[in-house]
């Protein structure tokens, strides 16, 4: 007598609750979350669908790599692979201390041993300004003349979105927009924001021994309204214009 499908069923029921169990459970702890942050709440938010732009982070990367013949990547912070495996060339390493990429391990452990130089940098591992500011200072000692640095994540749309630690149930950029006003303001780099995908921040390095500005001081305790308050200030462009840039 065959009995596995009664026992496929009772696994079916087994994996349903505990997927219950842990959306109740991801749900009570963000309300608990908010609840304890509140005095960081701001109601403002922007209204970008990121679904409905038909670009995202792949396009930027693989549009990048297509001005080389043979480009060497890498890429901090891989989870799934999603974009890891979407990247067209032999030369690439990968890097989380978690899941996907070539070596399993931090970006700090990562760049400490390093000594490949590479043309594009794809930075999306902790997203914190500090881990992230950290990540770029790294990566601009690494790459060659007139590479790219890509940051993922680089527009929150709202508070629960950007506040660290998080507190978020969903989608959760972090603070690394504040290492865009650094990127902005340093001598030797280029840098934009498509306005795609939580926002992909893309600096073209155009000097050796390019220092990194630093506004720690100014920017560490700032929250979501200052972000909110001074995003004119930022160079977001649309797709388009980004494509112009890069081809150039
Ligand atoms: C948002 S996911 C990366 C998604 C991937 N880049 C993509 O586009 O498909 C962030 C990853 O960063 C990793 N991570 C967290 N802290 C890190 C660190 N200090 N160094 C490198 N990776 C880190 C996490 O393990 C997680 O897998």
């Amino acid at each position: 007598m065959n009995t596995s499908p009664g026992v496929c069923g009772v696994f079916e029921v087994i994996r349903a609750i505990k997927l219950c169990v842990l959306t109740i459970y991801s749900f009570i702890r963000h309300r608990l979350l908010v609840i304890k942050w509140a005095h960081h709440a701001d109601n403002r938010s922007f209204g970008w669908d990121w679904k409905s732009i038909n670009f995202n982070r792949i396009a930027v990367v693989n549009l990048l790599l297509s001005n080389y013949k043979n480009p060497k990547y890498l890429e901090i912070g891989c989870s799934t692979n999603i974009l890891f495996d979407s990247v067209p060339t032999m030369n690439k390493i990968g890097v989380d201390p978690v899941a996907g990429g070539t070596e399993r391990m931090t970006s700090d452990e990562f760049f400490f041993k390093n000594k490949t130089q590479f043309d594009v940098i794809f930075i999306d591992g902790l997203h914190t300004y500090a881990q992230a500011r950290t990540d770029v200072v790294n990566a601009i000692k690494c790459l060659n003349r007139d590479g790219w640095i890509v940051l993922h994540d680089m527009l929150p749309q709202n508070w629960i979105e950007h506040h660290v630690p998080s507190v978020s149930n969903s989608a959760w950029t972090g603070d690394v927009w504040k290492v865009a006003f650094e990127l902005l303001q340093t001598e030797g780099i280029e840098f934009k924001i498509v306005k795609i995908d939580f926002g992909v921040g893309v600096a073209r390095v155009s000097k050796n021994n390019v220092e990194l500005t630093d506004l720690t001081s100014k920017l560490a305790s700032e929250e979501f309204n200052y972000y909110y308050d001074n995003i004119v200030s930022l160079p977001i462009v649309e797709w388009q214009e980004a494509q112009q840039w890069i081809l150039s």
